[in-house]
């Protein structure tokens, strides 16, 4: 993975950037966490599991951890799953994420605090009481399969269709509706064809909406299925 030293990284092998250049902190919340429908659907839930294709710098679990944070009961829990190929070092990860330190009031910090060694598999991080970071490091087609999870909203934030196929994979679409509560949420960045057509087809009303910024469109949805 070769990475650019300022700005926000990019990717060479699969051309894409990690979030946007404009402002990567509120791409996450207008993609992922209002995409979720986030504050609103963890409001009744005692213990709400995020599972995210591609960590990355980690700045959508951070914007996650930080919404969760400011919005729930002390009794409530947040329960995160990632799952990451191609690991950045905590160096880089306090590079990139440099601009949003303050905002995010000591959880970047205590997130590098507890990182782990870039070793292939499950790495479960307690960051307090209350929010559990699950990191999987593997390409998520291998890792997919063995997870047992309910998961009740899913953040798509692999790099895109075009370029990075396998982020997109038909395992991975089956194995998100395996893991799916009944209602569980999803939304990516993306509104590529393919990927709406394959999330339809696993049993997910897929719906296509405004994208953040520049980007015209993206995708929102729920599992229609039984869940587990
Ligand atoms: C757009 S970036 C994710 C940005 C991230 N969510 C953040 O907050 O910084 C996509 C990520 O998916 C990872 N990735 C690409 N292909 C993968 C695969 N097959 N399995 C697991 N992770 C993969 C990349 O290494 C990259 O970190």
């Amino acid at each position: 993975m070769s990475l650019h030293p300022i700005g926000p990284p990019k990717s060479r092998e699969f051309d894409d950037l990690y979030f946007s250049a404009d402002d990567g902190l509120a791409e996450s919340e207008f993609v992922f966490l209002a995409g979720n429908n986030l504050p609103q659907n963890w409001l009744d839930s005692d213990r709400f599991v995020i599972c995210e294709m591609g960590f990355g710098t980690g700045l959508n679990f951070l914007a996650a951890w930080k919404l969760f944070e400011e919005t729930v009961q002390p009794h409530q829990s947040l329960d995160f799953i990632s799952f990451e190929k191609y690991p950045l070092n905590g160096e880089e990860i306090g590079l990139y994420l440099q601009p949003w330190q303050e905002v995010l009031n000591g959880r970047l910090q205590q997130l590098l605090t507890l990182y782990p060694p870039i070793i292939p598999g499950f790495h479960r991080i307690m960051l307090n009481e209350r929010v559990t970071l699950t990191l999987i490091f593997d390409d998520v087609n291998e890792a997919i399969p063995k997870l047992l999870a309910d998961v009740d909203a899913w953040f798509l934030d692999g790099f895109k269709p075009a370029t990075n196929p396998e982020m997109w994979s038909e395992t991975v679409i089956e194995n998100m509706a395996r893991l799916s509560r009944k209602g569980a949420r999803f939304a990516t960045f993306t509104a590529a064809g393919k990927v709406r057509r394959d999330l339809a087809v696993a049993g997910f009303a897929v719906e296509k909406v405004a994208g953040f910024g520049r980007k015209r469109d993206m995708t929102i949805g729920c599992y229609k299925g039984d869940g587990s």
